[in-house]
């Protein structure tokens, strides 16, 4: 994928470990708009690509703003990204949304925690500036650590729930009690850890429907112990490719000529996405809804293989 150089504009440290980096073009030309909920690449120092939300005013146009948590295990990703000085250059994508604000539904439910506050900042501020029904609930270890608290609570108090330092078993229940509460027609949409936003998705299928829920997940899938690759053929454009078993979709049709981006190459950001013409895909991406993957027309074709011996796919 071609990614465009940009400069840190500006950087504000948020809490402890989270900064915010504003990114704007090396030549000061607007960078321009993004819907509420996308979010970019950024290729850091050290040439990891990581995926990041924006979270500045989707309808500004001046920088993008995307905030970087600093993880204690980091390999040099977000280390690298937190040691970045104002005048630095760094390389984004374009932007790309997989947490879309679903205009069929009649109020709209946020649940984000911890870091995972950051795709939801541009669907609140979006929602909140044209009176669009919703409520925000954000958990956090603590107020410290909880990062925009403070402008959330200016910007839209009534619509906040900050459920700060609440354990484990109590987020259950202020979860359950979400999902009994919500008026009809409601959609949810939840950020956050990987175990926060299973229990999340446990509890409100007990009222939604899997079109109803929308995840934002920047965690690869675990692959399972007992995960076995077969090989099978794709067909593409009329041609039949085999992909062995230690080979992905991607890497093969590229291999025979087909251009297909790639960015994070591992099922959680959407760019290798490609449309199922024939066959079940076995899915084993974090970047289709369960909507999608039942309704098996697409597939993620750096990670998710083939349920059936052959695959006929064409370009998203
Ligand atoms: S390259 Fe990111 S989902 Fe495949």
């Amino acid at each position: 994928m071609a990614l465009k150089e940009v400069i840190v504009s500006d950087i504000v440290h948020e809490t402890p470990s989270i900064i915010s980096i504003y990114l704007s073009r090396p030549d000061g030309t607007p960078i321009g708009h993004y819907t509420p909920g996308a979010h970019i690449d950024v290729e850091g120092p050290t040439a990891i690509t990581r995926q990041y939300s924006l979270c500045g005013r989707p309808d500004g146009d001046d920088a993008y703003m995307v905030a970087v948590k600093r993880e204690p295990d980091s390999r040099g990703g977000s280390a690298a990204l937190h040691d970045l000085k104002v005048g630095d250059a760094l390389k984004i994508s374009e932007s790309r949304n997989l947490i879309t604000i679903a205009p069929e539904a009649s109020h709209h439910i946020l649940v984000a925690a911890g870091i995972g506050i950051t795709p939801m900042l541009s669907i609140a501020r979006y929602l909140d500036v044209r009176d669009g029904s919703f409520e925000l609930h954000y958990f956090a270890s603590s107020e410290e650590q909880a990062a925009f608290l403070p402008v959330l609570m200016e910007k839209c108090p009534d619509k906040l729930h900050a459920h700060m330092g609440v354990q484990r078993d109590a987020q259950n229940e202020i979860i359950e009690r979400m999902t009994g509460a919500a008026p009809e027609g409601s959609h949810v949409y939840v950020c956050g850890p990987q175990g926060f936003m299973e229990k999340v998705v446990s509890i409100c299928s007990a009222r939604f429907g899997p079109e109803e829920i929308h995840m934002e997940n920047f965690h690869a899938a675990e692959p399972g112990d007992d995960v076995e690759n077969t090989p099978f053929v794709v067909e593409l454009d009329g041609e039949s490719y085999d992909v062995p078993a230690d080979r992905s979709i991607v890497d093969v049709l590229n291999e025979n000529g087909a251009e297909i981006d790639t960015s994070c190459r591992e099922g959680i950001c959407g760019t290798c996405i490609m449309e199922v013409l024939e066959g079940t895909p076995e899915h084993r991406d974090n970047v289709l809804t369960a909507a999608e993957k039942e309704a098996n027309e697409t597939i993620a074709t750096c990670v998710s293989r083939a349920a059936c011996p052959k695959l006929v796919l064409d370009y998203y």
